[in-house]
């Protein structure tokens, strides 16, 4: 069987799709599926660039065989451990006992720890090279993008960046895996959603990776999931969203997110949604945090710039799926958001004081004093929560200027 893998020069593309996993990492949903990326060199000395998730091996194996058939792979690039990646290594390592593996230090622990994989190693530093034949592979450290062994791996001869992590999306590839055999418009959403729950922690080290390969002549970007991105505006929309994203840069809009048992909170929310729009705010995302899953509302407070929680008292404590995407915005260390808050209670005044210390640790800008409801709504309640989306709008639109 022969698949089209070629995507450049003797670059091929030998990555599966997982269509069968409901959950990345056993914790984000993948409606459309994933893909491991992996590819392949076929120079005088054959190097194979990342591995795939073990499940997937033989899928992998035959399309490495469809390229090179019986001929061995002489090197095995680990641009990153984490196993969707590096899964397929004990069994690539049984199957050419003679192939060199290149690292870097922290690679060659983590291969040891994960697989006992030992054997011949080729150890790379920031700035080394490793020649092929006809290709230089050129090796960048990029530290926690994702983990800290990360590295990317440079062909300057096709000039195709192997970025890892980077640059990757949620989503299979239904068919091609080149972007211009395809419509992408599928994957930017997901991409956004991949990089902020992923990646979203580090927003720091994906800037200095940026920063490393600014003078980097780019062709292709061949990331480990997702299309591989070959048209140029592509490549510049793909780099510019990992920009953007990685420095907590937004757009005007507002993302409320709520708690509630029997509507009261949630009519708080509705309340201040109609006065934003009322005020001229277009963009205005409500999730119910009972069924919204944590990661689309994550991504949504990476897009926009404001955010407004609103939480019952539960067990004299915030409601509970508050309390957690709470943790997971605090966890991603996001920076720059305008924040208001409002919250409901029957007997205890606790959730707005909780919602307060949220406001102190996260450091976003508080646009106005919280709205708080004992019971269910009333004019007086009603109009702390049009303040709250007033102040909140008019914080928006200095911004226009
Ligand atoms: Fe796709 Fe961090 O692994």
């Amino acid at each position: 069987m022969k698949q089209n893998t070629l995507i450049k020069g003797n670059v091929h593309y030998v990555g599966v799709n997982d269509r069968d996993k409901h959950l990345f990492e056993g914790l984000w949903p993948l409606p459309n599926g994933v893909s491991y990326n992996s590819y392949l060199i076929d120079d005088e000395m054959v190097t194979l660039i990342d591995t795939v998730d073990v499940c997937y091996f033989e899928i992998f194996h035959q399309k490495i065989r469809s390229v090179i058939g019986d001929k061995p792979i002489n090197y095995l690039v680990i641009n990153h451990m984490e196993p969707d990646h590096s899964g397929s290594i004990k069994l690539i390592k049984e199957y050419y006992p003679d192939i060199i593996i290149v690292g870097n230090k922290q690679t060659f622990n983590m291969i040891e720890g994960f697989y006992g994989v030992t054997g011949e190693q080729y150890l790379v530093k920031d700035g080394d090279f490793l020649a092929t034949g006809k290709h230089k592979l050129h090796f960048y450290m990029t530290p926690m993008v994702h983990w800290p062994e990360t590295m990317m791996t440079y062909d300057s001869t096709d000039k195709v960046i192997f970025s890892g992590d980077a640059f990757g999306t949620f989503g299979a590839l239904d068919g091609p895996f080149v972007d211009v055999k395809m419509n992408v418009s599928k994957y930017w959403d997901e991409m956004i959603r991949y990089y902020s729950n992923i990646v979203g922690k580090y927003g720091s080290p994906v800037q200095k990776a940026l920063e490393k390969l600014k003078d980097v002549k780019i062709e292709v970007i061949a990331s480990t999931h997702g299309p591989v991105w070959t048209d140029p505006k592509n490549i510049e929309r793909v780099v510019s969203m990992y920009n953007d994203l990685s420095l907590y840069n937004s757009k005007e809009g507002v993302v409320i997110i709520y708690g509630t048992m029997y509507g009261n909170t949630q009519a708080m929310a509705e309340a201040i949604a109609s006065e934003l729009a009322e005020q001229g705010i277009k963009d205005i995302i409500i999730h119910n945090s009972n069924k919204s899953d944590p990661s689309y509302i994550i991504a949504d407070i990476f897009k926009y710039k404001g955010l407004i929680v609103g939480s019952p008292t539960y067990n004299g404590q915030l409601y509970p799926r508050i309390d957690a995407i709470l943790s997971d915005i605090l966890l991603r260390d996001m920076k720059n958001r305008y924040l208001a808050y409002f919250g409901s209670f029957s007997w205890a005044s606790v959730s707005v004081k909780r919602l307060a210390d949220f406001a102190t640790k996260s450091k976003f800008e508080l646009v106005a004093d919280p709205a708080e409801m004992k019971h269910a709504m009333k004019v007086a309640d009603f109009d702390q929560c049009v303040h709250i989306a007033k102040c909140m709008a008019d914080r928006l639109k200095k911004d226009r200027n």
